[in-house]
């Protein structure tokens, strides 16, 4: 198995994720509420193909920002975002790494882990907790989302994404079971369509995800010492005691 869980999706991730960051960008916006970027930068741990950071920039216009990723398929797609807007060039350093490994500035001014958090053990999440807890500033946002299911069970293929680029109609669906205690095996099947229907290409891919539901990351993070709360779409927005 390749060890970067993108190699395969990565070319149709963005695509993929458009729709679900219209839908996110008001909850994010506003658990972004506070952030303190004169502080220190604002970190997005799972950056992806940097739609999160891109809203970061654009709420926050002066913030630096650090987009930690260890996918190298994600991190060309951010960097060919990042390449073509020198604004964003400017404010925006890419860290190729997992956020468990990956070395953070001492002060920051906001934390935003969206979409991401179940590619973390549990282990290494509690861990996380306490890193970004000891660097965010005063009144400063750890933004995080909890996605279904919150618990390992089945779940049949079922078909979460479709969109058309020229001729063609992109088709993302996914299958998952159970795969050890807490954790899941998603199985994702990317197809590309002709104007007809007509299968054109057809890719699969594999990866573990810890289940954690919103109740169970707020319950983590009050140990861990800071104040959780979830809001819409299951983002949770925390800041320190
Ligand atoms: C579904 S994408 C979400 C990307 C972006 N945050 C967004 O919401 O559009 C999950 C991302 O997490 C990254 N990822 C996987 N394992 C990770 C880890 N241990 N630490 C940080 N990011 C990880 C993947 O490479 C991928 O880019």
């Amino acid at each position: 198995m390749n060890s970067d869980d993108y190699h395969e999706s990565g070319e149709f991730l963005d695509l993929f994720s458009l729709d679900a960051w219209q839908a996110l960008r008001d909850p994010v916006r506003a658990a972004l509420e506070g952030a303190a970027p004169q502080a220190g930068s604002i970190v997005d741990l799972g950056a992806g193909s940097g739609l999160s950071s891109l809203l970061i920039a654009e709420v926050l216009p002066d913030a630096r920002i650090v987009a930690v990723e260890p996918s190298a398929v994600q991190r060309a797609a951010l960097l060919c975002r990042l390449g073509a807007d020198p604004g964003l060039r400017e404010r925006v350093t890419v860290v190729a790494a997992g956020a468990q490994d990956a070395p953070l500035p001492d002060r920051i001014g906001g934390a935003l882990a969206m979409n991401m958090i179940g590619h973390l053990a549990p282990d290494a999440r509690r861990e996380l907790w306490g890193r970004l807890r000891d660097r965010l500033a005063d009144g400063a946002p750890l933004v995080v989302n909890a996605q279904p299911p919150a618990v390992p069970m089945e779940i049949p293929e079922a078909e979460f994404v479709r969109v058309r680029v020229g001729t063609h109609t992109y088709v993302g669906s996914g299958a998952a079971e159970p795969d050890g205690p807490g954790a899941l095996r998603w199985r994702m099947r990317y197809r590309v369509l002709d104007h007809s229907d007509q299968l054109v290409r057809e890719v699969t891919a594999a990866y573990r995800w810890f289940v954690v539901s919103p109740e169970a990351i707020v319950a983590e993070l009050t140990e861990a010492g800071l104040h959780a709360v979830t809001g819409p779409l299951d983002v949770v927005r925390a800041v320190v005691r």
